[in-house]
């Protein structure tokens, strides 16, 4: 069986799959709990200054039948006594010693974070993350993502704590900033061992209609929260990269965001994350999930032929390219399956509303057909369609030819200005504007002429 443990900056744990800080790390009797039902490791509840918290405090996105895709929290650090807190990392430590127990801290003065690092290395935690990430009340004190959004104080926070901790030291960013590899950067000039990202990103998850105020709702009012869950995870794996791939950043990465399952911790996995935390999803299912993720990362790493978590660490990376060094001579052709087509037409309708007018209904029949000299491409069609594999984007160039944007720029054969006979859109398809109006204007049957915006050409071979 491939070997499922890490040693993450220094910070050994059984398997990759740890709980992010939050509700679920909010005593040793979860993470206890949670360690018995199979997760490597937890990052408790951020302990720092006292707080006081508000009901309610989560709000929900649901979409269709599903409950929370999207989830927001205006949620501050633990509220619990921080003695409680020490006690029971302790407690922990001594149940589990080999799994990973980090300690996420908040404070503000240099003597603050002193003080709480010392007294979490006393109680034996195997490690700190250092929470720059929290978006909602924290930030207008000072502290959580105010701290992640100005890389020079991160910087200056991440030394004091390096002068004291002889544990490794992961910073959490924020993903609420233009470039996250900046405070990345930061926090490697501060001597930090580890990033984790990405804390939850400022939002209103919803407004009442009937009471006027923003989820959730706090007697009649409400405030910007944090959000997190899958909808996030793109956003999430999209900065992992970008750290992951920053040649100066070079640090252990620990993904977050959005992970629900074996596949979306795979994902983080392949775009450089070594561990991978959750929140959403144990706040939605239980510690039950992790015996999905456990089996379902072992399977595929069989299947892989990966030995060890670092096999698989940032493999997807190299295909991770800028835009313009994409291969501009590579083509796709939507290919619908009849036999698998259930007729519903949705396809066609956001070809024809939505993409390039590359889809036509033919009388007699359901089962829509591709026009294959408009078709660009571009997957709508395959993404809308509801039946597995039944509009597959099949490859139509020959395979012999490469060239990107970038080596057409340095031949000079890009197009400089709009009218340029180079440029991409003007030998495609588009129907003349007074088409749309006409009766006949899903007709593009082969063997009737059609109008391209404003020129007559001549019939297709039917
Ligand atoms: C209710 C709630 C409370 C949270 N509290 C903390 C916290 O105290 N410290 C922290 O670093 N992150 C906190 N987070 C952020 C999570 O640790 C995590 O970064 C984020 O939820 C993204 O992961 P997910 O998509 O798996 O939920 C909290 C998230 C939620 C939903
Ligand atoms: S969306 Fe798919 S199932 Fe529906 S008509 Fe198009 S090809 Fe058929
Ligand atoms: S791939 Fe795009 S252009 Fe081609 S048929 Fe589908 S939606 Fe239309």
């Amino acid at each position: 069986m491939p070997d499922l443990s890490i040693n993450f900056a220094g910070i050994e744990s059984p398997n990759p799959f740890w709980l992010a800080s939050a509700p679920p790390t909010n005593s040793g009797y979860q993470i206890m709990k949670a360690f018995d039902a199979g997760w490597g490791g937890a990052v408790w509840k951020t302990l720092g200054v006292p707080v006081v918290n508000v009901s309610s405090r989560y709000g929900g996105l649901n979409y269709r039948d599903k409950r929370m895709v999207g989830f927001n929290n205006i949620e501050l650090i633990s509220d619990r006594p921080l003695s409680h807190n020490l006690r029971e990392i302790e407690e922990v430590k001594k149940r589990f010693p080999h799994h990973a127990v980090i300690a996420s801290l908040m404070v503000q003065s240099r003597q603050e974070w002193h003080d709480i690092v010392r007294q979490c290395q006393d109680v034996g935690a195997d490690g700190f993350e250092l929470n720059f990430g929290c978006p909602h009340g924290m930030c207008e004190r000072g502290m959580g993502s105010a701290v992640g959004q100005e890389p020079k104080v991160l910087q200056t926070i991440v030394e004091w704590v390096m002068e004291v901790a002889t544990k490794p030291v992961i910073v959490k960013l924020t993903p609420n900033i233009s470039d996250i590899t900046e405070p990345a950067l930061a926090a490697r000039r501060g001597g930090a061992d580890a990033i984790s990202l990405i804390n939850t990103i400022q939002s209103i998850v919803g407004v009442d209609l009937d009471h006027f105020a923003p989820y959730p709702i706090v007697d009649g009012k409400g405030t910007n929260g944090g959000y997190c869950g899958p909808a996030v995870k793109p956003i999430a794996l999209n900065m992992v990269k970008n750290c992951a791939q920053h040649p100066d950043i070079k640090l252990p990465i620990s993904g977050i965001g959005g992970i629900e399952n074996w596949r979306d911790a795979v994902e983080h996995i392949l775009l450089g994350a070594s561990s991978v935390q959750v929140c959403t999803a144990a706040m939605h299912y239980g510690f039950g999930i992790i015996r999905e993720m456990t089996s379902g990362l072992e399977q595929y790493m069989v299947e892989k032929g990966f030995n060890t978590i670092y096999d698989m660490v940032g493999k997807a990376l190299p295909n991770v390219l800028h835009w313009e060094d994409l291969n501009m001579k590579y083509k796709v052709t939507a290919n619908i399956h009849a036999d698998k087509c259930i007729g519903c037409q949705l396809c066609y309708t956001a070809c024809e509303d939505g993409a390039h007018q590359a889809i036509r209904l033919n009388a007699g029949t359901r089962v829509p057909e591709i026009i294959e000299e408009n078709c660009v491409g571009c997957n709508l069609c395959s993404l809308v369609c509801p039946v597995e594999d039944c509009i597959t984007m099949d490859r139509t160039d020959d395979g012999t030819q490469h060239l990107t944007w970038k080596q057409r720029a340095a031949a000079g054969t890009a197009p400089t200005e709009f009218e340029d006979d180079k440029a991409g859109g003007r030998h495609h398809w588009v129907p003349a504007p007074s088409a749309a109006l006409g009766k006949e204007r899903h007709k593009t049957l082969p063997g009737k002429a059609r109008v391209y915006s404003g020129e007559t050409v001549a019939p297709t071979e039917a």
